[in-house]
């Protein structure tokens, strides 16, 4: 499995030889100009919420990839009636895709489209690959859910929000990676806006003197798990 960060709380995982994009905000993220949307590869797009700073790009993608758009039911029906391949999903609910097998989760945030439309409630996902095991929480607040991930799944990476704000600081995410059982956290949805900049090597050092590993990637970079 092959996780690329895409800068904000965009991602492209490659598992099984497909290719799913997440929650995808590039073009109009000045820190992200180097990385052309009309390049990335694309079988589905997942998700999390409806909010600008995760769907700004899926339509431009989806037209040109022709991608399946997996999110909850409300999402997936906005995007169906625009004539997009979509996918409805609810929380704690599992599908059997190619790549693996994707359930939807829950996350304690806000869901309305930039138009005011309806987004359902907003969730996360896991991804049970053929070798590896991944938690994409989408944009949330701390909560108890968490502690059902993994009397189901052992995961192998937890990415997790950490820009504070909008969603959990890195302290909450510490204690969420605690509630994963799971020590290896990508953070994902900081720096982005002035609301969520945050301190590099003090949220590393943090993650670090309980024992865990926070990683933070450059746009574009990408790692192997
Ligand atoms: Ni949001
Ligand atoms: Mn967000």
């Amino acid at each position: 499995m092959k996780i690329t960060f895409y800068g904000h709380a965009s991602l492209g995982i490659e598992i099984g030889g497909k290719h799913i994009l997440v929650d995808p905000y590039i073009s109009a993220n000045a820190k992200a100009a180097h990385i052309d949307i009309a390049t990335l590869k694309a079988d589905y797009i997942l998700v999390t919420h409806a909010h600008g700073d995760h769907i700004l790009d899926v339509e431009a993608i989806a037209k040109r990839t022709n991608a399946v758009i997996v999110s909850n039911a409300e999402i997936a029906g906005y995007y169906g009636a625009k004539g997009f391949q979509s996918h409805p999903m609810n929380h704690g609910g599992s599908w059997n895709f190619d790549f693996g097998k994707l359930k939807y989760v829950n996350a304690i945030h806000s869901s309305s489209f930039p138009d005011g439309s309806y987004g359902g409630n907003p969730g996360g996902f896991v991804i049970e690959g053929e070798h590896k095991n991944v938690y994409i929480s989408g944009d949330t607040a701390l909560t108890m859910d968490m502690k059902l991930i993994p009397m189901r799944t052992k995961l192998d990476l937890a990415i997790l929000p950490i820009g504070d704000n909008f969603t959990m600081d890195v302290e909450d995410a510490i204690l969420a990676s605690d509630f994963l059982d799971c020590d290896k956290i990508l953070g994902y949805h900081y720096d982005t806006f002035g609301y969520i900049e945050i301190d590099h090597e003090e949220s590393i050092r943090k993650f670090f003197d309980k024992g865990k590993d926070l990683m933070l990637l450059e746009i574009g970079d990408f790692i192997e798990l």
